[in-house]
């Protein structure tokens, strides 16, 4: 009875149930948990905010961003790092407090610095020599004083997926430390009357689980800080460390809390400004995934279902590469319930494909399931980040719908594209009509 009971059940996503979501909105759906966001955002509030002073949290807003995001990042009193002119726009339009925001980018446009200049956005983070010409130009013509980090690159890899390390030196981010140029850029930027400059900030990687990487980019920072006391006269009065703050894919394993990075990290830094009698600059972390990543799941409806004896069965979803780039990009690996039968044995093992025009259109590879009929809901679990800000319309599918719960209820806070989204742009030139 109790089993008949379990088996009868569907799978529950803060407080609601995933197969009534699937119906009312239709699939593929990513849905979004506040209350999950909230968590974590208050995790960071009292294990980094409240326990050190002098630090500030950004939202990498590249994880997932719409104008609801920007507003439940504003009301948990985060600041926000956006790095293009739409995402900057997208704050805009929410009404995002500008002085929290900060813009990062290795090759921003004129047109996307001088959005920033005009709406007083609180830090600049410069990538590099040419972008910090513009800003000048840009600062001097509208008479600003504009605030600005240097991103520098420590030449310390990020032990991650190729793509997502950004801290070794053969990286098209940042400014490298030994070279001439920081010093060029440093003095040009201490004697402009319309930049300042606070700070620094690196980023080594995404996905990170391990601190010895930001340690060891912190020895080398720490070491220039002190340089530029030394040498210049220099006061490093911020230092922005980036996010990266890896998180699990897996039930089988829990996600760190924020303390087991901050808090090597924090003393590393401490100890580190102690010995080279520095003053501790205002510490900036910009955490994306691990906000985010466990608060989404994208639910789908399994269509065709395809055996080859002794070799595979594949079961496909009504979404896949498009709503998901992560597994063909980087091989992530994701978990997946039936959501009409969470509770069912996993007697099959079978591969999840999208509906794509290409082989390497596969969500999960050789996954534990239970026999599936065309129908059924499938939930895949830990898509909050980097899936509906990376989605496209390969194929021309249109993209999914986004559901935000707040509070046990369903709020649509991006509503599913249509055919006619698809071909809202395109234009038929006079000589083919
Ligand atoms: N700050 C900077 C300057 C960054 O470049 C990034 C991520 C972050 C913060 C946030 O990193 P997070 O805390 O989310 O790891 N599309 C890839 C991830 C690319 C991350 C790019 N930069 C993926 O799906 O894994």
């Amino acid at each position: 009875m109790y089993l008949q009971k379990q088996l009868d059940r569907h799978y529950i996503f803060d407080n609601l149930d995933t197969v009534e979501l699937a119906k009312e909105f239709g699939t593929p759906l990513y849905v979004i948990s506040e209350n999950l966001i909230k968590y974590k955002c208050s995790q960071i509030q009292n294990d980094f905010l409240n326990k050190y002073p002098n630090t500030k949290a950004a939202y990498a807003s590249k994880a997932f961003l719409t104008l609801a995001m920007c507003k439940i990042i504003e009301r948990e009193g985060l600041g926000l790092d956006v790095v293009s002119g739409g995402e900057l726009f997208t704050a805009i339009s929410a009404h995002f407090p500008m002085e929290k925001v900060m813009f990062h980018g290795n090759n921003k446009s004129f047109e996307e610095l001088e959005l920033a200049i005009n709406n007083n956005v609180g830090r600049i983070i410069v990538d590099n020599l040419y972008e910090l010409e513009i800003l000048q130009n840009i600062a001097k013509e509208q008479n600003k004083k504009v605030k600005i980090l240097f991103r520098i690159n420590p030449g310390v890899p990020g032990k991650t997926h190729k793509y997502i390390s950004t801290g070794q030196i053969d990286s098209k981010f940042g400014i490298c430390i030994e070279e001439e140029s920081l010093n060029f850029a440093l003095k040009k930027t201490i004697d402009s009357p319309n930049l300042e400059l606070m700070g620094f900030h690196f980023h080594i990687g995404s996905q990170l689980f391990d601190n010895k990487s930001y340690l060891a980019a912190l020895n080398i920072v720490t070491g220039l800080m002190k340089n530029l006391k030394d040498k210049m006269g220099f006061i490093t009065k911020e230092l922005n460390i980036g996010g990266g703050f890896g998180i699990s894919y897996s039930t089988r394993e829990k996600t760190k809390p924020i303390s087991f990075f901050i808090d090597p990290i924090m003393k590393s830094i401490e100890d580190n400004c102690s010995k080279l009698k520095l003053e501790r600059p205002t510490i900036i972390i910009e955490p994306g995934r691990w906000i985010i990543g466990e608060a989404g799941i994208t639910l789908y409806t399994i269509g065709s279902i395809k055996e080859i004896p002794n070799v595979r069965t594949y079961i496909s979803v009504d979404g896949g590469l498009p709503d998901n780039p992560r597994p063909a990009l980087y091989g992530a690996k994701y978990e997946a319930i039936v959501a009409n039968r969470p509770y069912a044995n996993r007697e099959l093992t079978a591969t999840i494909a999208g509906k794509c025009c290409e082989s390497g259109d596969i969500l999960i590879w050789d996954i534990n399931i239970p026999y599936v009929k065309p129908g059924d809901v499938l939930a895949v679990l830990n898509t909050g980040a980097y899936n509906y800000s990376m989605a496209s319309n390969y194929n021309r599918l249109p993209k999914p719908a986004v559901v935000l719960i707040s509070n046990g209820k369903p709020h649509v806070i991006v509503e599913r594209e249509k055919y006619e989204d698809l071909i809202s742009k395109d234009k038929i030139p006079n000589h083919l009509l």
